[in-house]
Order: C-alpha cells, then sequence, then structure tokens
C-alpha cells in the first residue's frame, strides 16, 4: 500500500521561505550538508603537524579530479606563505645564461593544460607489512589529481641554454625545508610543466603557491613546491631525500636507489570502511580510481572473492596520459560475505601485483612504492574492513 511521503505533501521550510542572496559567500563552499567530506590525518604518525601529511577523502569523491581543497597535503617543513611579487625562480648552473624569473615573466610563457594524478611514494606504506588502517583515505589518499596550468619546463630551460653537458636538473623549493630532488634532463626537456594554477584558479598555498614542478608519473616529492631554483649540472646531487630518504632498503641490504615512476595501482573507494553499503543488498555500485605513471590504465579487473575470479570493470571518463582513471562494476550483491579487490593493468602492459608478489620481490623492509591489490571485506551488514588474503 502506498503512505502518503511528508517530504512531498507538506511545505518544506526551503519551500516557503526565500534563501540567502547572491554573495553570502563571495568564494563558495560546499553544502552544510557535506562537512565531513575533509582531509585528515593520522596524529601518531608523525611528531608533529609542520612536517606530516594528510590525506585525500577518495571514498567521498567521483570522476578522476581531486576538487582543490581535498587534494592531501604533504609538507617537510609547513606551509610556505609568499606574496607572489615577492616569488623568484632562479635558473643557473650549466647554462649559457643565468636567468632570474618574477611571476609575471612565468605567465608570458606559452601556457599549457594538462592532467595528471601526483602520487605521495609513502602512499599505502604503512600497509607493507599487513592491513593497517582502515579506509582507504588513510591507505590510498596521498594521491590527487588536477588540471595544472603553466608552461614546458623545457621552455625555462631553453630560455637559459641548458649546455651540451647538462645531463641533470636540481630543483629547489623556497620553504623552510628547501626540498631538493635531482631530476634526470631527458626528464626534464620531456613532460615536466611548471605550474601556477591548478584546476584553473590559482595553486593553493598547500600545494606550492605561487609556482610549483609538475613531474608527470613521478613520486610526489619530486614535485617541489614553492619552486625557486633550477641548477643545471653534469651529475645527480645526492641530496638527503634521494639517499637517506625515497631509497628502497631490499632485504639483501641493497638500496633501490632513483626509483622515480609510479607503478600501476587501483583501489575500491566505494565501498570501502569508510563507505558502507546502507541499502542492503540488491543492486549496487562498485567504483574506484586506478592510475600508473607509465602511462594510461588500459584495463581495470574486480574479483568478489578475494582474487579467484575476475571481471573486468567499466572505465569511464577521459583517458589522459599518467592520470587518475574511474572504474565502476554494478552488480547485485546478494548480502553475503565478499571479499573485493582491484587489479589495474595499465598501456605498458604491466599489471598491479598481489601484495605477496610484491613482498616476495622487495622484501618487507620498504615504506615507498606499495602498488599491491587491496582488499576489502565486505561483511553481511554492510560493513567493510581491511583485511589481506593469502
Ligand atoms: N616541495 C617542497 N618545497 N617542500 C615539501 O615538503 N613535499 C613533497 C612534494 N614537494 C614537498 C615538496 C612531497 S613528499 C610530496 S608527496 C608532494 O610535494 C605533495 O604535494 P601536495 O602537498 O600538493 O599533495
Ligand atoms: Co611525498
Amino acid at each position: 500500500a502506498q503512505t502518503s511521503d511528508p517530504k512531498i505533501t507538506e511545505l518544506q521550510d526551503w519551500n516557503r521561505y526565500l534563501g540567502v542572496g547572491v554573495d553570502a559567500a563571495p568564494y563558495g563552499m560546499p553544502s552544510q550538508f557535506e562537512k565531513d567530506v575533509v582531509r585528515r590525518n593520522v596524529p601518531w604518525l608523525t611528531a608533529d603537524a609542520t612536517s606530516s601529511v594528510n590525506f585525500t577523502p577518495l571514498h567521498e569523491l567521483d570522476g578522476i579530479i581531486t576538487p582543490n581543497g581535498l587534494c592531501f597535503e604533504r609538507h617537510h617543513g609547513g606551509v610556505a606563505e609568499i606574496p607572489p611579487q615577492d616569488h623568484r625562480l632562479m635558473v643557473h648552473g650549466m647554462v649559457d645564461e643565468p636567468l632570474v624569473f618574477i611571476m609575471e615573466d612565468m605567465k608570458r610563457f606559452p601556457r599549457e593544460n594538462r592532467v595528471y594524478f601526483l602520487e605521495c611514494a609513502a602512499n599505502s606504506g604503512m600497509e607493507w607489512r599487513g592491513a593497517q588502517l582502515n579506509g582507504c583515505q588513510y591507505t590510498h589518499g596521498m594521491v590527487h589529481c588536477v588540471m595544472y596550468t603553466g608552461t614546458p619546463l623545457r621552455n625555462v630551460l631553453n630560455a637559459a641554454g641548458v649546455k651540451t653537458a647538462g645531463k641533470w636538473l636540481l630543483a629547489e623549493g623556497a620553504d623552510a625545508s628547501a626540498m631538493t630532488r635531482s631530476i634526470p634532463m631527458e626528464k626534464a626537456l620531456d613532460d615536466c610543466l611548471v605550474a601556477w594554477k591548478m584546476n584553473g584558479e590559482a595553486l593553493r598555498p598547500e600545494q606550492g603557491y605561487p609556482l610549483r614542478l609538475v613531474v608527470p608519473g613521478w613520486e610526489g616529492n619530486m614535485w617541489i613546491k614553492w619552486l625557486r631554483r633550477l641548477e643545471v649540472g653534469d651529475a645527480p646531487w645526492e641530496q638527503r631525500e634521494e639517499t637517506s630518504k625515497y631509497t628502497d632498503l631490499l632485504a639483501n641490504g641493497v638500496a633501490r636507489k632513483f626509483t622515480w615512476a609510479m607503478d600501476v595501482k587501483s583501489v575500491i573507494t566505494n565501498p570501502s570502511p569508510q563507505a558502507p553499503i546502507t541499502h542492503g543488498k540488491g543492486r549496487t555500485v562498485l567504483t574506484g580510481l586506478a592510475w600508473s605513471g607509465n602511462g594510461t590504465i588500459s584495463r581495470v579487473d574486480v574479483s568478489l572473492d578475494g582474487g579467484r575470479n575476475w571481471v573486468e570493470a567499466r572505465i569511464d571518463g577521459p583517458s589522459f596520459d599518467k592520470a587518475a582513471h574511474r572504474f565502476y562494476y554494478d552488480f547485485d550483491w546478494d548480502g553475503s560475505e565478499l571479499l573485493l579487490q582491484s587489479r589495474a593493468v595499465d598501456s605498458e602492459g604491466f599489471v598491479q601485483p598481489t601484495k605477496n608478489d610484491l613482498r616476495a620481490a622487495r622484501g618487507e623492509n620498504s615504506i615507498y612504492h606499495n602498488n599491491g591489490i587491496q582488499t576489502w571485506l565486505l561483511k553481511s551488514d554492510g560493513g567493510l574492513e581491511n583485511v589481506e588474503v593469502s
């Protein structure tokens, strides 16, 4: 029998009264009902907030673009606050003519718009030895994907004239950590950007306002924020961030170094521990993100039984080089316990490995470059848990 729904039959306040006018919020904010959609940190991870990280709420998002206010932050020395008129970018070293640019100079270079994911090398690092954090925000949230506007790094380097012996580039940030990384010249001249806009508006302070380096597909720490210096040289500089940090200690005691590219990876964002199924059995939308530093995603498979059987998921939305891809698997949930997994394949043919395969190849000392397959246990009450299958 039909019962009447007061949400339809009774006049609601938002229908009875006028709403606020234009300019109530000169810079628009999300609905008050979305106030839980925020970045979150894990307090015990770091000693304080200035050298720390928070995480993108992947389970609350859809499509492939991360809204600016939800991009995870990773700072080694807090957020530098730089008045744009005081910012300088210096290019020197093995160049024909050392140059200093102000922001206005940067904006007179020819511009390009490109969508790229940025993933911290430490994303999923806490999950190397076993399932640890309950939610894709924490296990996989050190990734974001935005459209950058900027100029190819090669334009800036060519303006100074790179000498033939100049095979390496040092990029340095203007923040208190003076983050520095060596980048091979081949990559610098290929697809790197010097960017000042994200998703159409100025970079956020957290993301390196007024200027940052974009190093497509490569580990996040090379994307120097608050970019102030580019030095051309004939060898890598062996900075702290490429010797003691951002190397991967293998089981035999040898450390992998210069592991730049972020390998093919995916995660189911819904349902997931922070986003349980509340509608009961029946029609269910499973969705997630996949990305690879080697190119595009050519395919994503989904398993409902912990990796025994696989079905191909549907990729929807644009497929950009070195950008996030959105996948869906629409199915009828019978209410039984399931072990949900996703496995991505990239355009170079690389297949996302199981966590056991990864540990067999790299040992268990590593923090960085964990692209292993994630498993969520879906329980019959619709709740989920981070688990591992053997
Ligand atoms: N650049 C500077 N100058 N200082 C920093 O602390 N952190 C790096 C990189 N660039 C960092 C930096 C690290 S480790 C990562 S993962 C990315 O910036 C994070 O970028 P985001 O804060 O925009 O997410
Ligand atoms: Co990082």
